[in-house]
């Protein structure tokens, strides 16, 4: 059996107070459950302090992305190996106010994902469909297209990877897919990636993304395809963050 994994994307929110207090109190909340992993993922400049309070709990950390490449004159970025250094389990690529507010392409995406493994990362990528396309019935072709270069790779880059499906129209908005939306999607995935390992396709984790609150994961996290969801408001409160990861 696949196992949950509640993932908490705190995007460019937070203070070194808030960092301390939330830990505070999600850590005395928290039990762990058996079958769901716990992630956050804080801005960069949180990590050290979230890495202290985290590391002798269950609960993993990462971040919201990296440099596509591995190192050099690249002003402002961070890489895979710096991450890991910082006790990083996992990465996010490919986000969708990455690829739309800083024109990341899919050919990005993959170099990301890439170095994410090479650094001993795994990496979150995130497809999913714009309203637009959503409305033309292209939510399919849009996610092959950006599965096509992780699936023509070789079989090892699937293994250790996360898929996060989150529909654009979804994200912070308040209008979550509907559970059977989302499973009918994530069904979709995992047949294409039947089509090239069944056994892998049985074990890799495709988590949802969008408006997932307290009162919608229940539903979502019950449906057979969803191992996951991908949180981001609701994530920045420590109780509703710990209600979700109680849904599992
Ligand atoms: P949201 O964000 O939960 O605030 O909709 C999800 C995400 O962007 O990962």
């Amino acid at each position: 059996m696949r196992k949950k994994l509640i993932i908490g994307n705190w995007k460019m929110h937070g203070t070194l107070p808030f960092v301390a207090e939330y830990l505070g109190a999600l850590l005395q909340g928290f039990s762990p459950i058996k079958h769901a992993d716990m992630v956050l993922l804080p801005p960069y400049v949180f990590l050290a302090d979230t890495a202290k309070h985290l590391k002798e709990t269950p609960i993993k950390w990462g971040a919201q992305n990296l440099a596509a490449e591995k190192a050099g004159a690249y002003t402002g970025e961070i890489s895979g190996e710096m991450l890991a250094e910082f006790g990083c389990h996992y990465v996010i690529v490919g986000h969708s106010e990455r690829r739309t507010l800083y024109h990341e392409t899919d050919v990005e995406v993959f170099q990301k994902l890439t170095r994410a493994q090479e650094a001993g990362l795994t990496p979150i990528l995130c497809v999913g469909e714009s309203l637009t396309e959503r409305e033309q019935e292209l939510t399919f072709a849009t996610l092959d297209r950006q599965l096509a270069l992780l699936l023509q790779a070789d079989v090892q880059k699937l293994e250790k990877t996360v898929i996060a499906y989150e529909p654009i129209w979804a994200i912070g908005t308040g209008k979550t897919a509907s559970p059977e939306q989302v499973q009918a999607v994530h069904a979709y995935i995992r047949a294409k990636i039947t089509a090239i390992n069944a056994d892998l396709a049985n074990k890799i984790c495709i988590i949802y993304g969008g408006s997932v609150k307290a009162n919608n994961a229940k539903t979502l996290l019950a449906m057979n395809d969803i191992d996951g969801a991908l949180v981001g408001g609701a994530s920045l409160n420590p109780q509703e963050f710990l209600e979700i990861y109680r849904c599992s």
